[in-house]
């Protein structure tokens, strides 16, 4: 548990962090990072050796967890063989991967082959943000039309377009964006933005808006509807029945492109190799990152519909990257999806979300009046936090930091999201794993309950 503890470079890790490193969506000054010494599976530490369960996935991302030796083997194989190779050749791996994942997206929910799956390529980028960049690029060259539209609470990465498509504060300090961006009003049936009192009347009425806006904004203007299947970091918010297949067919009756962002909920974190396919409704583009090869190499990609990849056989797809499917990205992308296939991480992914996580988080919402909602399915789930159930106001930031200090206090490294704690460890974390860290979950719950108004 100490691989990294004989690291010359660890006692000065923290230092040269504060004076050297500038960090993510921070104000810098005030930074106290924890420096990670090791980590295995579902758990990882310091170099004092103190040990948390991760129940973060470091930003939703490791669904295989920490150190997975198929994962590592991977690794060393390729970067033996052939660390490099530029994107005009073609190679083993990065062939092999884009199989792999075409073959993925051609499933359907009960993991047979789906009757039509239209999906045959995949552009590869080097992570979330280029693969939201590029699946508009796509859908705006095959269109022919400019606008794009988003939800209002999503978020599709940093860069210039994936920002302004996001649908939160973290946008606004980034405009102006690129033009053409529109936003709407997903489904959030604890938070309607519709005054709905039921999951189907959400779904109609966001629905009924979308399709208002799309007419308002002239459905011939519009090349592409972005979203997140199932919203993640602003709420996972999972879609009601239906409202995909609704996007699918606004989205049919007037030629746009359905672009279902697939980042943070691919690849396991749902049960399914892809969130929609817990539904009936097919996008046309899917921007994938993250669990895919749960960022041991940094790797995204677009996997693209026979349609719009027959657009560009003639024409010149106007994008690329140096880095588009480098090998060592690809190689552990096939192992990580082969270890899926014979771990059975899907399957057990769906188990944590019915028997444990789902089930110990909705008999904690019957004890703790803290708890407004919970919400979500595999190992993807939200815990609301609420200082009045009747009103639903959210909880206040001091009572959400003292929650998330009392966690880590007690072994498990939360994830939290404005009045939110996200529980997202790992696809393929242990029972006993994920029940201890409930348990430290549910004992700091107490923290919440004591601040209620
Ligand atoms: C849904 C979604 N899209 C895009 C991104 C951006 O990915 P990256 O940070 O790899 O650029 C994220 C990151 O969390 C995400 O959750």
């Amino acid at each position: 548990m100490t691989q990294l503890d004989d690291s010359p470079l660890l006692g000065d890790a923290y230092t040269n962090d504060r004076q050297r490193v500038f960090h993510s969506w921070s104000a810098q000054g005030a930074l106290d990072p924890v420096v990670l010494a090791g980590a295995l599976g579902s758990t990882m530490w310091d170099a004092n050796g103190t040990t948390w369960i991760d129940f973060t996935s470091q930003l939703v991302n490791m669904n295989l967890g920490h150190q997975h030796p198929r994962m590592i083997e991977a690794i060393k194989q390729q970067a033996e063989r052939l660390c490099m190779v530029a994107p005009n050749f073609a190679n083993d791996q990065r062939s092999e991967a884009a199989r792999l994942i075409v073959e993925k997206a051609n499933l359907g929910k009960d993991g047979a082959p789906r009757t039509g799956g239209h999906f045959e390529k995949v552009f590869f980028t080097n992570a979330g943000a280029e693969a939201v960049e590029n699946a508009i690029r796509l859908a705006k060259a095959h269109t022919g039309r400019m606008k794009v539209l988003s939800a209002y609470r999503s978020y599709h990465g940093g860069t210039a377009a994936a920002i302004g498509l996001t649908g939160e504060p973290r946008r606004l300090e980034n405009e102006p964006s690129i033009p053409g961006l529109v936003k709407f009003w997903g489904p959030y049936p604890y938070r309607s933005a519709f005054h709905a009192e039921s999951a189907e009347q959400e779904c109609e009425r966001a629905l009924q808006h979308l399709r208002d806006t799309v007419v308002f904004e002239g459905p011939s203007k519009v090349a592409a509807i972005i979203l997140e299947s199932v919203v993640g970091t602003n709420g996972i918010l999972v879609p009601p029945d239906g409202y995909l297949e609704g996007v699918r067919a606004l989205c049919d009756e007037h030629g746009i492109v359905m672009i279902c962002d697939e980042v943070m909920a691919g690849f396991g974190r749902t049960g399914q190799w892809f969130a929609w396919q817990n539904w009936g409704a097919e996008p046309d583009l899917i921007a994938f990152a993250k669990g895919v090869n749960s960022g041991y190499v940094p790797v995204g990609g677009v996997v693209i519909s026979a349609d719009i990849a027959a657009t560009f056989d003639e024409r010149v797809f106007p994008g690329g990257l140096t880095y588009s499917g480098h090998p060592l990205a690809c190689a552990t992308a096939v192992a990580s999806i082969n270890i899926f296939d014979d771990e059975g991480v899907n399957e057990h992914a769906r188990h944590l979300g019915k028997d444990v996580i789902g089930w110990e988080l909705c008999e904690m919402a019957s004890r703790h009046p803290s708890i407004g909602e919970v919400r979500g399915l595999g190992v993807f789930w939200a815990v609301e936090l609420v200082r009045d159930r009747d009103t639903r106001e959210p909880m206040d930031a001091a009572t959400m930091g003292a929650v998330v200090a009392e966690c880590k206090a007690n072994g498990m490294w939360p994830m939290m999201a404005a009045n939110r704690i996200h529980v997202v460890p790992p696809c393929n974390t242990p029972d006993d794993v994920a029940r201890e860290g409930l348990a430290i979950l549910d004992a700091a719950l107490a923290i919440a309950d004591a601040a209620l108004t």
